[in-house]
């Protein structure tokens, strides 16, 4: 693979890493040259990145976590600086989603989810924190979505969720500037993953229904994880410096798109 320098040196412990959104921002800070620890419950998924990743040239490790329970999160992190000698960053991007009405909703499904999309960037900050601020300079991005702004139906713990993490970001920021750290939020719209997949195969046409969302979206295209990633790496490093406490909209333009009518198609559906 070709090897950029804006992370070499960087070690990064990024969760949810064997899927997704995580995969492209492993793939990508790894070509940054930066070490990543790949942190999932999907072991042989994680695993096969990991080892792609090294037989490309990167420095990479799969540590399977469960990103709900301290000790795992703890454990992993310690592994991580053992692995690669300290830690510099953390991209918290392990998450789910449930689709269910607030009354259909266990008290265990709630708390699931919050843990999976909330506890865990409490916990990785936590333990994390006694290594970033060995550096002169430390970064946490923390994947939040454009339902950290706005709602959508049937999917209350959630949005809820999303808003948390924007709001614990800029928490953060404030409480850690002093050491050098920086905290953002990457916000992404409707993004091409497993995630989306899934949540796609719950409807009768998946294909009818992404258009149909897509119908909401300026650029008209799903973004895809390298979209995503490359935001992430962005505020990974110092071509953001003077950002922090503040979030990242990628959402192609949803956010903007209110009262408006799509053209149908756009130069974006074609390749370049
Ligand atoms: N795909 C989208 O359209 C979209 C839009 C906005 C925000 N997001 C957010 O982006 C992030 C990544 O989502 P994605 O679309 O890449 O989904 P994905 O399902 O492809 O990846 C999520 C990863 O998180 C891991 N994970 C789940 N529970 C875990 C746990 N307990 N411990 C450790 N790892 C765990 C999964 O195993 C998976 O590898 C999520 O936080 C999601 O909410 C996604």
């Amino acid at each position: 693979m070709t090897m950029g320098t804006r992370l070499q040196q960087q070690v990064a412990w990024i969760s949810g890493a064997a899927s997704g959104m995580g995969e492209g921002i492993a793939r990508l800070f790894a070509r940054e040259g930066a070490a990543v620890a790949l942190v999932d419950v999907q072991t042989a998924r994680g695993q096969a990145i990991a080892g792609e990743i090294r037989a490309a040239g990167g420095r990479a490790v799969f540590i399977e976590c469960d990103v709900r329970q301290e000790t795992s999160v703890r454990s992993s992190i310690e592994q991580t600086v053992r692995e690669f000698g300290g830690l510099q960053t953390l991209v918290n991007c392990a998450g789910i989603v449930q689709v269910k009405q607030l009354h259909e909703l266990d008290e265990s499904d709630w708390d699931r989810l919050m843990d999976i999309n909330v506890k865990s960037i409490f916990l990785s900050i936590k333990h994390g924190l006694a290594h970033l601020r060995k550096n002169p300079r430390s970064y946490v991005v923390n994947i939040g979505s454009v339902g950290s702004f706005i709602s959508q139906g049937s999917t209350p713990a959630y949005i809820a969720s999303k808003g948390a993490v924007l709001m614990l970001s800029k928490s953060i920021a404030l409480d850690y500037a002093a050491e050098g750290l920086r905290c953002n939020c990457v916000c992404p719209g409707i993004t091409d993953t497993p995630m989306l997949r899934e949540h796609l195969n719950m409807t009768p046409d998946p294909e009818f229904t992404l258009r149909n969302r897509l119908r909401r979206v300026p650029m008209g295209v799903p973004l895809k994880p390298d979209d995503i990633a490359k935001a992430v790496l962005y505020l990974s490093c110092e071509d953001s410096a003077g950002i922090t406490g503040t979030s990242l909209v990628i959402d192609g333009g949803y956010l903007a798109a209110a009262e408006w009518e799509h053209p149908g198609t756009t130069r974006f559906m074609e390749p370049l």
